[in-house]
């Protein structure tokens, strides 16, 4: 079974004490909340179970790189060592877990290109639903990585988890345009922690895929939560501007 090959791969990982590195750990839940996740999004969506499985399968091997990205560059920054999903990509394939699996190439498509700030077009039904449930999955996750990094670390003194960006300046212009447009944020716009966090509310409106993901964030909190950490950064009232939009999942779901 594909968990358990991927559960002994992460095994090889452990020490002598039998725990994983704690940010390779970190990677481990991160894997099991976004396989949950993209479970909630098959069923609110109705895929078939043939589509379900695809995307439980994607949502697995998606970070399957990140083990290996960090014991080999010490780092989980893609720019200072690998391509994080290419990685993963690469690894799932050489280990042959899916050879002879009729999903193989919809899995692989999705594992490859979860983290691109396009999809690409003309996907078959079936790699598209694996793509955009994984793409989803790992999001609505990310956004329960940032309430934890903000809870437990101590920001305002200590930014190394938010990449060291300053955390009183306002959000920039050109992140600030890329939201109010509904535009994916480029990465190189990001100039100050609210930036980092604006990213997200601009996932919240535009960048969910799927109704069901956009209804599970509105009912975990999680814009509620950034526009109060963003009025603790800033009083600049593009906040309330940008936080200001309906969640479309809302209503019909
Ligand atoms: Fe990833």
């Amino acid at each position: 079974m594909l968990t358990d090959l991927y559960n002994a791969y992460v095994d090889t990982f452990r020490g002598a004490d039998g725990n994983l590195p704690p940010m390779m750990e970190l990677k481990r839940i991160h894997t099991a909340h976004v396989v949950a996740n993209a479970r909630l999004i098959a069923k609110g969506e109705g895929f078939d179970a043939e589509t379900a499985r695809a995307c439980d399968a994607a949502a697995l091997l998606h970070d399957t790189g990140r083990y290996e990205q960090l014991k080999r560059y010490n780092t989980f920054r893609d720019s200072d060592s690998v391509d994080h999903a290419v990685f993963s990509h690469d690894i799932v394939k050489e280990k042959g877990w899916l050879d002879g699996d009729p999903q193989r190439e919809a899995i692989l498509t999705a594992v490859l290109v979860h983290n691109r700030r396009d999809v690409p077009d003309e996907l078959d039904p079936l790699t598209e639903a694996a793509v955009h449930t994984v793409r989803d999955a790992d999001k609505l996750d990310i956004f329960r990585v940032l309430e934890n990094q903000i809870a437990t670390t101590d920001w305002r003194h200590d930014c190394t988890a938010f990449w060291n960006l300053p955390t009183t300046a306002c959000p920039s212009p050109a992140v600030v345009a890329a939201i109010r447009e509904e535009r994916p944020v480029d990465y190189q716009d990001i100039k100050t922690l609210a930036d980092f966090v604006l990213i997200q509310v601009g996932w919240m409106r535009s960048g969910l895929h799927y109704a069901t993901s956009r209804r599970v964030s509105a009912e975990r909190g999680h814009l509620a939560f950034r526009r109060n950490f963003l009025h603790e950064l800033t009083d600049d009232p593009v906040v309330d501007e940008l936080c200001d939009f309906q969640i479309s999942a809302c209503a019909g779901v």
